[in-house]
Formats: C-alpha cells, sequence, structure tokens
C-alpha cells in the first residue's frame, strides 16, 4: 500500500479507524550523540534508556501472547495481528541496536534486563488468556505513552535527528496498532459476562501499571545511580521530573484512566490526526537526513515545512 494513501485515510474520520501497515525502517548502527541524548536532559534520557531497555523482550512477550491467536481468527482480526507481529518484531530489531549504544555511552543494563526477565517469567505458567490480558494492558500503556510523544513534540525536541526517527517511528506504530490485543483480548473472551470481562481488564490494568510504574521507575534510578544521583535523590527527582507540568507521566493520566470506563475500546480515543502529524513529522525529519519523502502526505506541504523547522 502507498504510504500517502495511508495517511489519507487515517485523516479522514468517516473512513473509520486507521489501516495498519509495516513501514520499512531499518537504522544500521545506532550511536548516542551524547551520553544525555534528549537536550543534555539526563532524567528524560533516563527515562527512554529504561524504556528501549525493555522492549525487545517485551515485545517477544507479546509476540508469543498473540501469536497462538492468528489461526483461530480470521478476516481483518488475522491480518491485524500479523501485521502486529512484524511491527513488534522490526520494534525489537531496532532497540536491540539502540541498547548496545546505550552500553557503548557506558551504561551498565544488566539489572534492568534482569527486571524485565523476571516479569516476563511470572507470565511463563500462567494461561493463555491471562498473557494476552497482560499484553492488552502494555499495549494501553505504550498506546498512551506513544500518542503523547506524538501529540507533543517538545518530548523529542533537541535530540539528535536520527534517534528522533527511531522513536517517532515506534510511537506512529505503537498507536497505530493500539487495538489489536483488546480485539483479540475480546475475541478470546467472547463467552464472558461483560462484567466479568471489565473485571478481569481493570484488575489486570491496576497490577500491569503498577509494576510498570516501579520497575520502569527503578530502572531508571539506576541509569541515573550510574550518572552519579544517589537513589533517594533518583527516586525523588525522576518522579518529580516524570510528573511535572507538561512532562510524560503526567499527560498520560487522562486516557490512562480511560481503560477503566465500561464499552471503552481503544480506538474511542481518536488518534486519526496525530498520526498523520507523526507520519508528516517522521517524513520531515527522512527528508533533511536521507533527502527523501517517502512515508509522507504527498498531497500536502506540510512534511516540507516541518523539515525546515527541524533541520
Ligand atoms: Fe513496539
Ligand atoms: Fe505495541
Amino acid at each position: 500500500m502507498d504510504q500517502g494513501q495511508v495517511s489519507t485515510i487515517a485523516a479522514s474520520p468517516e473512513n473509520g479507524p486507521q489501516r495498519m501497515h509495516v513501514r520499512k525502517f531499518r537504522q544500521g548502527r545506532t550511536r548516542l550523540a551524547a551520553r544525555h541524548w534528549v537536550r543534555g536532559d539526563m532524567f528524560a534520557t533516563a527515562f527512554l534508556n529504561a524504556l528501549s531497555v525493555v522492549f525487545p523482550r517485551g515485545e517477544a512477550f507479546m509476540i508469543e501472547a498473540l501469536h497462538p491467536w492468528r489461526d483461530r481468527t480470521e478476516g481483518a482480526l488475522q491480518r491485524d495481528i500479523a501485521t502486529f507481529i512484524e511491527q513488534e518484531a522490526a520494534h525489537s530489531r531496532e532497540h536491540v541496536g539502540f541498547n548496545r549504544a546505550i552500553i557503548e555511552a557506558g551504561y551498565d543494563i544488566e539489572a534492568l534486563d534482569r527486571a524485565i526477565k523476571q516479569f516476563v517469567s511470572f507470565f511463563a505458567g500462567c494461561g493463555e488468556i491471562t498473557k494476552l490480558g497482560a499484553t492488552m494492558c502494555i499495549e494501553h500503556l505504550t498506546a498512551i505513552v506513544a500518542a503523547e510523544i506524538l501529540k507533543n513534540r517538545e518530548h523529542l525536541e533537541g535530540t539528535d535527528l536520527e534517534l528522533r526517527k527511531l522513536w517517532l517511528w515506534h510511537a506512529i506504530e505503537e498507536v497505530e496498532h493500539k487495538a489489536v490485543a483488546f480485539d483479540v483480548w475480546m475475541f478470546a473472551t467472547r463467552e464472558w459476562s461483560g462484567a466479568r470481562r471489565w473485571l478481569t481488564r481493570s484488575a489486570l490494568l491496576l497490577a500491569v501499571s503498577l509494576s510498570f510504574f516501579v520497575n520502569r521507575t527503578r530502572g531508571q534510578v539506576e541509569l541515573l545511580r550510574q550518572d552519579g544521583l544517589s537513589k533517594p535523590a533518583g527516586w525523588w527527582q525522576s518522579i518529580r521530573h516524570g510528573f511535572a507540568k507538561g512532562a510524560i507521566g503526567r499527560n498520560v493520566l487522562g486516557p490512562w484512566f480511560e481503560f477503566f470506563r465500561p464499552g471503552f475500546h481503544p480506538h474511542t480515543i481518536d488518534d486519526r490526526e496525530l498520526l498523520v502529524r507523526g507520519e508528516n513529522l517522521l517524513a520531515a525529519i527522512k527528508l533533511v537526513t536521507e533527502g527523501t519523502t517517502a512515508g509522507a502526505d504527498r498531497t500536502s506541504s506540510a512534511s516540507r515545512n516541518l523539515a525546515a523547522e527541524v533541520a
């Protein structure tokens, strides 16, 4: 499918939810432009680094959770699962490279890696529907953080364009496939009562969010400790920066709560306009770094104007 077409479809609410597609993305060798590659901000850098470290194992867990359902579903849902798997596999591949760059910048990520291994092994003995439910919840968390990154450009402002491309591309695909695990879980639990579904998914989101918050902050604090900050100061500053006015943690609280609304579906949060903006910004950065307009909405000059801004 032509990528310009996808942007057009995503921009038109009357066309329903956006179509998903796998974007070609291969960064090759990743290098951090600086140890604190997010505007020299050690807290913002530690937050994104701590996220990146868990992506490969976390995404492999989600791929495994969805995989058995591919052959049990059909039509659009089956195609969505296949696209989801391809997208997540590509994210993992690229973040393995990014994580290598974190190590080359002087960080030891062993403790962070151990934490995600423990999370994944906790679910090893659980049933397929529980793994799927956990995936649905992780996907809600990643989708709201990704949407926030697309909504407020300042989160990635002042970063090296090559690194920004990776994070933008990942954010776009997370928002794009945010409903897949939810839809598969709804399919898997189709014989459950509405109350049982709501109670189960709400309890799962609480548990997964608590684990996500504690473990990612712990990871962030460990990286900050390696930057010379004491653990208590790391905890305090990570929470203070993460939930300050305009910060990601504070801005995602509203969409996080949405999940508890009975009748919630990920597409009730309409991110189609955000996706178009994200695609155009990614295309603009590619225009600057690669001299190509691949992925741009070719019918508008948005990407060219943005390219002048980001250059
Ligand atoms: Fe991903
Ligand atoms: Fe995802």
